[in-house]
């Protein structure tokens, strides 16, 4: 089976090809991303409107590229798969838009996958890891741990309050005057800092739940770059290092709080994947193998090209799907937001239904 994927949530243009096997072995035949980083950047972050234009002017040559490297045409393909969401919605009526017209026009299959999902089920496209596991996602938007139990049956055990993880990174870069995005600045100042110097607090540490927090910490970062002012190169990479430690050491704290509830309830996962742009700090990969080791498990970690947004996981989820008989109709809805339990929640709605008729 061949599906096409469509990726418009955020700032990254994107549509891949994949293959799924009957064995369930996945292939990507091509995947292709175009970052609009350059054209945010000037704004410490991503513009809706920005990435919603930019979109629209690349998205037909991204998916005709995609197409091409993969040597298919769309009598070989078996799906249109398109993240319908969560994310910024001018992007996502994008891509929607676009798979819909391209699922018409070729009388193909529609299936709208939840982003969250597609990050969730990369493991097995990369690694097949089979299920249960215990998913991390920590990006510049999202900050989840998740028990990954089967396709389209997702529980969420941990989320942030506040800020995710990668835009406590990107806002705390900003803030000592360093580029975006910023988690790979922090994560090279703090190289060459010094981790205790400045006392930031750890949030949530030690509760039993897996929930984050990371609005305080960035306060508090704050209150420490003010009573200090002016910065000099020292003071940014001791506030860098400082700060980078207090994240590590919530995401240890909080990860074994969520391995834990996961045991508890279903027993023991067979991997901790990691996904997201943050999944690329060498300090909080350490600190991954580090827990998975301790509960028992392995570390998936798959490439940093497929942890981050890309086409290649929406096809998969869409070949993931399409294999269980699952697709949407040309009315599906775009959602701004769209928790992955709900896909749970909607499914068991669906199955009892299903029951009584
Ligand atoms: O998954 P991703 O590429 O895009 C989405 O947010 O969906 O993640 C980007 C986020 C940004 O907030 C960026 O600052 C963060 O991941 N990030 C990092 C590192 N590389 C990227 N955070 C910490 N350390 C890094 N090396
Ligand atoms: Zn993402």
């Amino acid at each position: 089976m061949r599906v096409l994927g469509i990726e418009t949530t955020c700032d990254e243009t994107a549509a891949a090809v994949v293959e799924r096997a009957e064995d369930g072995r996945g292939k990507i035949l091509s995947n292709i991303v175009l970052s609009q980083v350059s054209e945010h950047a000037a704004f410490g972050g991503v513009v809706p409107e920005i990435a919603a234009r930019a979109h629209v002017e690349v998205l037909d040559a991204i998916i005709a590229k995609a197409m091409g490297e993969a040597r298919v045409d769309f009598d070989r393909i078996d799906g249109i798969a398109v993240a319908a969401g969560p994310g910024l919605i001018g992007g996502v009526i994008v891509g929607l838009t676009m798979a819909k017209a391209i699922a018409l026009v070729k009388n193909k299959p529609l299936v709208a996958i939840n982003h969250l999902e597609a990050h969730a089920l990369t493991a097995r496209l990369t690694d097949g890891t089979p299920f249960p596991y215990c998913l991390f996602l920590a990006s510049g938007g999202h900050t989840q741990i998740v028990a990954v139990r089967g396709v389209g049956d997702y529980v969420r055990l941990g989320t942030t309050h506040d800020d995710a993880i990668g835009e406590a990174f990107d806002k705390t870069a900003k803030l000592l005057g360093l580029g975006y995005p910023g988690g790979p600045q922090v994560e090279k100042e703090a190289e060459s800092g010094n981790a205790q110097r400045f006392a930031l607090p750890r949030p949530m540490q030690f509760r039993k739940d897996a929930d984050f927090s990371l609005s305080g910490l960035k306060t508090a970062l704050r209150i420490e770059a003010e009573k200090i002012a002016p910065l000099s190169d020292q003071d940014v990479a001791d506030l860098c290092a400082s700060f980078q430690q207090a994240v590590v050491e919530v995401v240890f704290d909080r990860l074994r709080a969520g391995l834990r509830i996961f045991k508890s309830r279903y027993g023991a996962p067979t991997a901790l994947v990691a996904a997201g742009g943050v999944a690329a700090n060498q300090a909080i990969r350490k600190v991954l193998h580090r827990l998975a080791f301790e509960s028992g498990t392995v570390l998936v970690a798959p490439p940093l090209e497929l942890c981050t947004d890309n086409g290649a996981m929406i096809a998969w989820a869409g070949a993931e799907r399409l294999a269980l008989g699952l697709s949407d109709g040309l009315d599906a809805a775009p959602r701004a937001r769209w928790p992955l339990d709900e896909i749970a929640a909607a499914k068991g709605a669906a199955q009892r239904t299903a029951a009584y008729k």
